[in-house]
């Protein structure tokens, strides 16, 4: 890994207004979809990024990509603020950073043929591919991505599920990106289908020299391809380190209960395993709790966490020890009650 990140993301914060009344819109205060989130990916690696549902994951994504305007805070990109960028400058930048999203299903316009597809991105850049050898090298990202280059005709649903997720795939490498944010790309798949789409991301990674952003609700998904994970909760991120300091030894309590709940394929360390069931509802992130967002699940929580925010220490690109960062006041790795 290169010791300069390709994406730095400084305090990031996206908050959606809430409005109340159709003629006198009165603001009524924001969805904290993310609320000061820092961190940084390397070139050539995969920062996979977990969380349940609602917790910002594809908020953040759309704020990298620039398809959403940042509330305030940073997104670098080889040192250059884009958050704030538009017009040409920002056109030129996208294209470095792509992405492919959750559903195969409705991301692609059911009316265009593959071919059509994956060249729509030369439209805009058309410096990356004449008109002349479009076809030519939409053939060669069919073939890349694994099917058949004679498919670029076809539609959309003449294709399996993750048939279609190469062609989403395929899409988002036509520009050549140097950044691929994959949200969510096998949550729609059959379990069987998933291992084939996330080795083709992987074997993608090692031949084109991608770095990844790779976001899931599970920590079971992320574990194959990821280098590093960071644990997203109501718009913060609660902990980040390598692939081996989150699934060995975490040291947040919010982590510590998604990985108590991902299945073990072995029979004895299923028994042994003692599951944390978090009680409560997650709390509206228009009116998450203070102090840690987490508290009000927590176990371990005292009135300090109602009071003091946990910080995450500024994470390092380094790997091991050195990189891992927990926002917990006592975090510590669990002991895990084996009988
Ligand atoms: N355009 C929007 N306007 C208002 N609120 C929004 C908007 N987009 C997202 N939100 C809210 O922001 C929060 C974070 O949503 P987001 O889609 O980023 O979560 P997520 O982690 O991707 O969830 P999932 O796992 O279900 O995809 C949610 O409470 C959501 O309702
Ligand atoms: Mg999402």
């Amino acid at each position: 890994m290169a010791e300069q990140p390709i994406l730095e993301v400084k305090d990031l914060v996206k908050h959606y207004p809430l409005s109340q009344g159709v003629l006198f819109r009165k603001q009524t205060g924001a969805v904290k979809a993310v609320d000061g989130v820092s961190f940084a990916l390397g070139k050539g690696e995969t920062l996979g990024i977990v969380g349940e549902s609602g917790c910002g994951k594809s908020t953040l994504a759309k704020v990298l990509m620039n398809l959403e305007r940042a509330t305030s805070g940073q997104v670098l990109y080889k040192g250059e603020d884009i958050s704030r960028l538009s017009g040409a400058a920002l056109k030129a930048v996208r294209r470095n950073i792509q992405m492919v999203f959750q559903d195969p299903y409705t991301s692609l316009n059911p009316r265009m043929t593959v071919g059509d597809i994956i060249g729509e991105p030369y439209e805009i850049h058309p410096e990356v591919a004449p008109k002349g050898e479009r076809r030519r090298a939409v053939q060669d990202l069919l073939d890349v991505v694994g099917l058949n280059p004679e498919y670029i005709n076809r539609y959309p649903h003449q294709f399996s599920g993750g048939q279609r997720q190469r062609i989403g795939i395929a899409r988002g490498l036509a520009l050549k990106p140097e950044i691929i944010i994959c949200d969510e790309p096998v949550s729609a798949l059959d379990v069987s289908v998933q291992a084939q789409v996330i080795n083709l991301l992987d074997q993608l990674q090692k031949d084109f020299e991608l770095s990844y952003m790779f976001i899931a609700h599970d920590l079971s998904i992320v574990r194959h391809i990821s280098d590093r994970v960071g644990v997203m909760y109501l718009g913060k991120m609660v902990e980040i380190g390598s692939d081996l300091e989150i699934y060995d030894h975490a040291t947040h309590p919010y982590t510590q209960a998604l990985l108590s709940a991902v299945p073990v394929p072995d029979p004895t360390a299923r028994e042994t395993r003692d599951r944390i069931v978090l009680s409560g509802d997650i709390p509206s992130p228009a009116n998450p709790p203070s102090g840690c967002r987490f508290r009000t699940r927590c176990w371990k929580a005292e009135d300090r966490c109602s009071t003091e925010v946990p910080l995450l220490a500024v994470p390092s690109l380094l790997s091991g020890p050195a990189a891992h960062a927990s926002a917990c006041h006592f975090a510590e790795v669990r002991q895990t009650v084996t009988t």
